[in-house]
């Protein structure tokens, strides 16, 4: 039976990375994303994999797009909450936007996906979500008390709806990756960059294909024993 999954964010980055790995585990994948059409347009001409535009955030968007998965692709298998944005500034220079846009997309993203496709993996009996949290929700991180606490919220969120999930063959799990290659560890200042990268005792930046393989194990059917569980991916630089 193929399985069908939801990457959301799933056109750049570490989604992009997942959203190959699961394709590649003969899963159907359908890449969500927020913005970027141009970008989406060639990543579903590259990959054959299906892009959708909606915001995480909105969660009317999601309740609508995850219908129109449904009736063009199939049901929901699988999500996995990748989407994330960063805001990253002292509290002294935190505006109140720069809280609520990290707080809605990142958390409450999560929310909206497992509002649209929770109930229907529970009626089919078979479902898995995976939220990719984060070290800086794990240990905190100067600059980033919105982005710390919506990733901190998320490994709350996870262990709840696993509860919810267990009995009804849904897992729920998150991975917490470190600092991974991506366009969002580059726009890190190189300075604040070199410090934070000195503090990881593998001794460089992850990839973000090393977080897909944690994805598309916590999604395989032999990862059914485990729910509720964090996978910290992050070259030890937190011991968690
Ligand atoms: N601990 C203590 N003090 C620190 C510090 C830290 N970690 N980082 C900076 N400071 C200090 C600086 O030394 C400086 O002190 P002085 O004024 O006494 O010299 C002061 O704070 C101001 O530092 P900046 O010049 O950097 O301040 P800024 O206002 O220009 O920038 C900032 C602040 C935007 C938060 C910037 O420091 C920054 O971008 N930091 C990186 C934040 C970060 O790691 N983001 C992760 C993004 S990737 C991601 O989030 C993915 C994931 O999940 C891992």
């Amino acid at each position: 039976m193929t399985r069908v999954a939801i990457v959301t964010g799933g056109s750049r980055g570490i989604g992009e990375a997942i959203s190959l790995a699961l394709k590649d585990m003969g899963v159907t994948v359908v890449a969500n994303y927020g913005g970027n059409d141009e970008k989406a347009r060639e990543f579903s001409e590259r990959t054959g994999i299906k892009a959708f535009k909606w915001d995480v955030g909105d969660h009317q968007a999601c309740l609508d797009g995850c219908a129109r998965v449904t009736e063009e692709v199939g049901p929901v298998d699988i999500v996995v909450n990748n989407a994330g944005i960063t805001r990253d500034g002292t509290l002294a220079r935190m505006s109140h936007s720069d809280w609520d846009d990290v707080m809605r997309v990142n958390l409450g993203g999560c929310f909206n996906m497992a509002k649209a496709c929770f109930p229907g993996m529970v009626e089919r009996g078979w479902g898995r979500i995976v939220n990719i949290g984060s070290i800086n929700g794990q240990a905190g991180q100067y600059g980033q008390v919105n982005y710390a606490a919506a990733k901190s919220g998320i490994h709350g969120f996870t262990k709840a709806l696993a509860q919810e999930g267990a009995k009804k063959g849904v897992t729920v799990n998150a991975i917490a990756p470190g600092y991974i290659d991506t366009d969002m560890v580059a726009a890190v200042p190189a300075a604040v960059l070199e410090k934070i990268v000195a503090k990881i005792p593998v001794g460089r930046l992850g990839h973000a294909e090393e977080i897909a393989r944690g994805v598309a194990f916590l999604c395989s059917e032999d990862a059914g024993f485990v729910t509720g569980s964090t996978m910290s991916i992050n070259g030890g630089q937190h011991m968690y």
